[in-house]
């Protein structure tokens, strides 16, 4: 599977010499099941390790665990974002702490680190990521680095050569009520258009090469354990943590933005399910995935219920405001519920009570008072 939100740097068949005198054809190297797997099974795995960047305390395990090759290796790039650790928590419960592997390009918290293995990534880096591929025998590609659509806007340089979707991957031309998985796409963010090519670009190598490649559209994920990352919907993420402090919260958005919003840990065991869903059952390859859609308003009114005393003023930032108003109001995730049985189980009133419990608690544990 290459991604889940994301896509990949992409990879063409080609015959690629390695040090030491390997020589392995690499096609489909992203993918979860393809037309080379049998030949990816043959490699000597050990005679691939010449890395200086091989992760050796890790390696120990692996010669126990290739009696399993129904064990995927998973490589989560971009891994310490909002997403990223969540994410390989879950996968780790489900297929091993050393059969996940988590990659950035930042230096990961100790616990972090401790809890599973850690390696540097840089996906513009391609002879580094294919290193990494090849000398863990990786199986599934879960390509989470990004720079989210706010900073993307304001590093225009380097986002085209990164790969990834969501709701970005729409523009005002694009149905926005709701955005079904096929329309018309043409973003007018950077972090749209990267979305976009990174869709078409997975698309065509699983249609020409037979690439699993899988791509979910995310809406704008609200947790409580992660600050957010520059993404155009972080106000959702804010306004219960001002809600707790100190009970006044300014908006960047008009309080009628309406705009599709997911549980975090909804989006995980989307993740989850859509990685294991058998091939057979996909009329798709890139799916919308949706759980509720709201309004800077509703969500403060949902939060007063528990909060009564929580105001909000609204002073939209005209580049974040753009870009909401570009984009869809609500997914139509019929496809994902009809093809792999995609349900969300947060709802707004649910979510508003998940998060405001999960930080109050994050608070008592710092010592900070809740308003
Ligand atoms: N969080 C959301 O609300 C949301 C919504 C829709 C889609 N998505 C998508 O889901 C994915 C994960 O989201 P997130 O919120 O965890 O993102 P994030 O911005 O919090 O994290 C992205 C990570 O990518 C890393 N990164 C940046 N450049 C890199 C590079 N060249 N090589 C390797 N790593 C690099 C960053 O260091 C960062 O840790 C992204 O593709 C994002 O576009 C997220």
């Amino acid at each position: 599977m290459v991604s889940l939100s994301d896509a990949v740097p992409v990879p063409t068949p080609q015959c690629t010499s390695l040090p030491g005198g390997v020589s392995v054809m690499l096609p489909g190297w992203l993918c979860r099941v393809c037309r080379n797997r049998a030949r990816w099974h043959h490699l000597p795995a050990r005679g691939l390790s010449w890395s200086p960047r091989q992760i050796s305390r890790w390696n120990k395990q692996e010669s126990s665990e290739s009696s399993q090759p129904e064990t995927p290796r998973v490589l989560i790039t971009g891994g310490l974002g909002q997403l990223g650790v969540g994410l390989a928590q879950l996968l780790r419960k489900q297929y091993g702490t050393d059969n996940v592997i988590l990659s950035d390009i930042k230096k990961p918290p100790t616990e972090v680190f401790n809890s599973g293995p850690f390696v540097y990534v840089d996906v513009l880096d391609y002879k580094n990521l294919r290193e990494m591929l090849v000398n863990n025998r990786i199986t599934w590609l879960v390509h989470y680095s990004a720079l989210l659509s706010a900073v993307g806007e304001a590093n225009v340089a380097r986002p085209q050569d990164q790969h990834h979707s969501t709701i970005g991957a729409f523009g005002p031309s694009s149905p926005r009520d709701p955005a079904p998985d096929l329309c018309v796409q043409r973003p007018r963010t950077i972090y749209g258009v990267s979305k976009v090519h990174a869709e078409l670009m997975g698309e065509y190598l699983h249609h020409k090469y037979g690439l699993d490649f899988r791509c979910l559209r995310y809406p704008g994920i609200i947790s409580a354990d992660t600050p957010p990352g520059g993404g155009t919907t972080d106000y959702a993420v804010q306004i219960f943590h001002d809600a707790l402090s100190s009970g006044r919260f300014q908006s960047y958005l008009r309080a009628d933005t309406r705009l599709p919003m997911m549980h975090v840990g909804d989006c995980h065991r989307a993740t989850l399910e859509y990685l294991q869903a058998p091939d057979c059952q996909l009329s798709l390859r890139t799916y919308n995935i949706a759980a509720m859609s709201f309004t800077p308003e509703e969500v403060a009114q949902e939060i007063r219920k528990h909060l009564p005393h929580l105001q909000v003023t609204y002073r939209p930032d005209p580049v974040r405001q753009t870009i909401a108003d570009s984009w869809p109001m609500r997914f139509d995730d019929s496809n994902a519920r009809r093809d792999w049985g995609w349900r969300p189980a947060y709802q707004l009133p649910e979510l508003v009570t998940d998060m405001l419990e999960a930080i109050r608690q994050q608070r008592s544990r710092e010592g900070l008072c809740t308003s």
